[in-house]
């Protein structure tokens, strides 16, 4: 699959997303031979920059984050059409100049008018640059003879009401198909793969429900605190950085019905009824926990409290972790648990989705320690071992019939030759071919956000909980699963 002729210009391209994820997603795309002649990557940002300095930068952070082999002739090739125009947002001038810059690359490359906008800024932006893409006719497939797609990161908007209004606004420039909403958590190859699992075989369907699942927990953990972001963390914390977007996707797409097909129309429509049938906990004082890292040891280094971090307010309440109780109120997983949580500094940086099934009804062993036993798992590691684990009990060798759980794993390093494609590199491409099946539509961001909402609503003028750096969250968030007789797996 390579897209027809187009220009991909990134808005903020001097920004962190740009140089980790962006630029070298666009080199391993052009090194696999996956963009079309003539691509070109516009860059706009308020730095005073050349063609040529952006070029030499980029070079770096390709070098830096690309996930194939360098090739100088593959950079050499794309760099040729890496173009920067340098304005701020509110410059009608430069804009123009964008829009100028824009037709002539086109006339130049023949890229036939299709171009993909990419916000890799601040939200607080979207509306000023939305509205330059208008007045310029940008945004307008019409007046250019091709695509005009814009792409918009994460986070979209801060509650119901924010999102409802950026989604409103966006509309008024695009039209709904031509919005790419980047949640790159559904670019990772082992979310994709949940559907492939769950649909490509007979195994695991017949299980999948209250029947035999006796709950399901989604684990995002990460060794890293805030890192530079203080200012953008502290006013999201973690319910509105990763468990509104990147946990509730991968909740939905564990507890979705079959789609009727593959396109993006009918998988956006399974996905969305989970979301609406998603509850927040009744108790949620018990089974909504916040937390926030105090200062301990990681990896053999003392690091910092979240309210020694640097521009942090000594005072603050925001959240770097919470594990939460939802439920999915339907047939399927009527009183089936799904505990989500996700946290900065825990002790490792771990991503998995794990369906713990009912324990046997009857043991006919004798012998066997029942406690010793425990209940069959399967583990979907997103990252970083991608694969899967299938917990089960098996008989020890020996005279005995005693039966200890034993695992079998599935490691795509082990099962592939392929290489998988970093999320930004299978989105991007995703975006550039106009295939929009791994991006959440306006309504699955609306309601994300009104579960997330009544968990704030709620967390409003409480303190979090606290736990040391380099533990698994605060004790609250262990209590709420042993007041049910379970505990969380320790990935
Ligand atoms: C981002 C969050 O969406 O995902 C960050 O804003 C988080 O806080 C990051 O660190 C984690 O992404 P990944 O792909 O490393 O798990």
């Amino acid at each position: 699959r390579v897209p027809e002729p187009c220009a991909l210009v990134i808005f903020g391209v001097t920004g962190d997303l740009s140089r980790k994820k962006l630029i070298p997603a666009i080199y391993d795309l052009a090194n696999r031979d996956l963009l079309p002649p003539g691509f070109v990557v516009l860059g706009f940002a308020r730095r005073d920059w050349g063609d040529g300095e952006f070029e030499e930068v980029a070079r770096e952070w390709a070098k830096n984050g690309a996930r194939t082999q360098w090739r100088e002739d593959a950079w050499e090739r794309l760099s040729e059409n890496i173009r920067f125009v340098a304005g701020s947002f509110d410059d009608d001038e430069a804009f123009d100049h964008l829009a100028g810059a824009l037709k002539e690359l086109h006339d130049e490359h023949g890229i036939l008018g299709n171009a993909a906008f990419y916000l890799s800024i601040p939200p607080a932006l979207f509306p000023m640059v939305l509205n330059q893409l208008e007045r310029t006719k940008m945004a307008d497939s019409t007046t250019s003879g091709g695509w005009r797609r814009v792409v918009v990161e994460k986070p979209f908007g801060h509650d119901v009401e924010s999102s409802k209004e950026l989604n409103r606004l966006v509309d008024n420039v695009f039209t709904a198909d031509d919005v790419f909403r980047i949640d790159h958590y559904l670019g990772k190859e082992t979310v994709q793969n949940l559907l492939a699992l769950r649909f490509a075989n007979q195994l695991f369907e017949p299980v999948w429900n209250a029947h035999y699942v006796d709950s399901v927990q989604i684990t995002m953990a990460e060794d890293v605190g805030i890192g530079t972001r203080a200012g953008f963390y502290d006013k999201t914390g973690t319910a509105r950085d990763v468990i509104q977007n990147h946990l509730l996707q991968l909740l939905a797409l564990t507890a979705m019905e079959e789609p009727v097909s593959f396109s993006s129309e009918a998988i956006r429509t399974e996905k969305l009824k989970v979301l609406h049938a998603t509850k927040i906990p009744d108790d949620l004082e018990h089974d909504a926990i916040r937390g926030q890292y105090e200062q301990g040891w990681l990896a053999g280094q003392r690091v910092p409290g979240y309210l020694q971090e640097k521009d942090i307010p000594p005072d603050s309440t925001t959240e770097t972790y919470a594990a939460i109780k939802l439920g999915v109120q339907t047939r399927r997983w009527a009183g089936v648990p799904f505990y989500v949580r996700a946290g900065k500094r825990l002790p490792r940086r771990v991503t998995e989705i794990a369906v713990l099934f009912k324990r046997a009804p009857h043991l006919p062993f004798a012998d066997t320690d029942t406690e010793a036993l425990g209940q069959n798992q399967l583990v979907i590691k997103v990252q970083p071992d991608e694969g899967m684990t299938m917990k089960f009990g098996s008989k020890v060798p020996g005279s005995a019939m005693e039966v200890r759980d034993v695992a079998m794993d599935f490691l795509y390093g082990e099962a592939f030759t392929e290489s998988s494609p970093e999320a930004y590199e299978r989105l991007i491409l995703d975006v550039l071919i106009g295939d929009a099946t791994l991006f959440p539509n306006a309504d699955e961001v609306e309601a994300s956000w009104v579960v997330i909402d009544a968990l704030e609503d709620y967390w409003e003028g409480t303190a979090p909980h606290k736990y040391r750096a380099g533990e698994w969250g605060p004790k609250a968030a262990d209590e709420m699963l042993a007041r049910e007789g379970r505990t969380w797996r320790r990935p």
